[in-house]
Formats: structure tokens, C-alpha cells, sequence
């Protein structure tokens, strides 16, 4: 997979891909990240890439002029299974939607800052449009960085053990049930005694009925 993300703040975003599973990726080799800063096709000597609003209002837009024209280079270059634009008013970023995207080949996510971009790049090149969550950010380079992990992470041969992709929570609409390591008791709370049992159905079977429970609990409407 490649991804290509355009922002006026790529320093903001390179962090997350230089540890830990995304990093290993990167150098696997599954996964490209390319990040362009949108200044390089600013206007002007001061590379300018937002103005103000037509009609009035507070705070600046993002033209259209340098995001089509960094669109368009890269269009040029190969082909786009989806072109991303994280904004507040965009679909929730959900585990479907992560599979979705985590079979794709060549995707493109475009950052917003200010009040947002120039309709206009709406209609020219964007075809998904991802909200993190009814919050706003101050821009939409930590919501791309979560959506970047939450793909990744799923594209076959990134997890070492592939299983634990399929066990994650929202992977069935259920979440996870609980877990528990060394040491078998601390502070008086004891590991659940079928998990020491080493009787693997009943394990199994705990876990689905533990899932359920709390998926009734804390996200029943998962569960509908
Ligand atoms: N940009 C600002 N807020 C955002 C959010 N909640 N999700 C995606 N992009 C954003």
C-alpha cells in the first residue's frame, strides 16, 4: 500500500510512523508513506494556500489552486482507490471502514486546517470524506495519523501474529473481553480460574460469554 498525505504541517505527522508496528511496515516494505507539503504548491512568494471566505465569516479557507494542483500531479502519477479528506463533517471512522481501506493499493489523505477547504476541491477530487469523531481538531493531520494506524495495522503481514487482528474488538461487533498476565494474584484479585484451566474450549467459550457481556454493558448498541 501507498499512501501519499498532504498538510502544511507534515512535521506534526512523521513521529507516529518511526515506532513500533508502523515503522516496522514502513520497513517491511508493506506500506509507503509519502507526505507532501502543500507550501511547495503554494501561490506566490509566500507560497500562500488559504484566504479569506467569500461572503465574510471568521477564519481563512484552504484555496483550491495548490490542493488541485498537488492532486493532480500525483493523479498523474498513478492511480487512486480513494482520496480522503479528514474533516469533522465526514462519515465516522469506523473498524469496517478500516478493513475497507486496509485492501486498498494508492491512497491520498488530504489534511484540512482553518475553517477548511475551498468547496471546490470537494467536487473536483475528494471520494471519502472521514471524520475521526463529533470533536474538532485543530486540523486533520492527528485524525489522518489515526486513520493511517488504523489501516495499517491490518494490511496482511503487519501484525506478526495475524490473529490478534481478528480478535480485536469491533472486529464482530463485539468488544474485547477482559485479559490478564502474571502475576496469578495481586492485591487480593485473582485471575479468573478457567483462564489457568488449560481447557481451551472453555476458554473460549468464557471469552465469547465475557465479550457479550460487556459489549451489553458499555456498547449495547453494537450489539443491534
Ligand atoms: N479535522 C478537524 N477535526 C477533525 C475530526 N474530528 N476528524 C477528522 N478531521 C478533522
Amino acid at each position: 500500500m501507498r499512501i501519499d498525505i498532504i498538510t502544511v504541517l507534515p512535521e506534526l505527522m512523521e513521529s507516529p510512523f518511526k515506532a513500533s508496528i508502523l515503522k516496522r511496515a514502513m520497513e517491511k516494505g508493506v506500506v509507503e508513506v509519502h507526505f507532501h507539503q502543500l507550501r511547495e504548491w503554494g501561490i506566490g512568494k509566500h507560497r500562500q494556500v488559504d484566504d479569506e471566505p467569500y461572503g465574510g465569516g471568521a477564519g481563512m479557507v484552504m484555496m483550491v489552486e495548490p490542493i488541485d494542483q498537488c492532486i493532480s500531479e500525483l493523479k498523474s502519477q498513478r492511480e487512486y482507490d480513494e482520496i480522503i479528506y479528514l474533516t469533522p463533517d465526514g462519515e465516522t471512522l469506523n473498524q469496517k471502514i478500516a478493513n475497507t481501506l486496509s485492501i486498498k493499493e494508492n491512497l491520498i489523505f488530504l489534511c484540512g486546517h482553518y475553517k477548511g477547504i475551498d468547496q471546490r476541491v470537494r467536487e473536483l477530487h475528494i471520494t471519502k470524506e472521514i471524520s475521526i469523531g463529533d470533536f474538532v481538531l485543530t486540523g486533520g493531520e492527528l485524525a489522518a495519523c489515526v486513520l493511517a494506524d488504523s489501516v495499517i495495522r491490518l494490511i496482511p503481514g503487519v501484525l506478526n501474529d495475524e490473529q490478534s487482528a481478528l480478535t480485536d474488538s469491533f472486529q464482530d461487533n463485539l468488544l474485547s473481553p477482559p485479559i490478564y498476565t502474571r502475576p496469578e494474584e495481586y492485591k487480593g484479585l485473582s485471575v479468573p480460574k478457567v483462564l489457568l484451566s488449560g481447557h481451551a474450549q472453555a476458554i473460549e467459550d468464557w471469552r465469547y460469554d465475557q465479550a457479550v457481556e460487556i459489549t451489553q454493558n458499555k456498547r449495547p448498541d453494537l450489539l443491534k
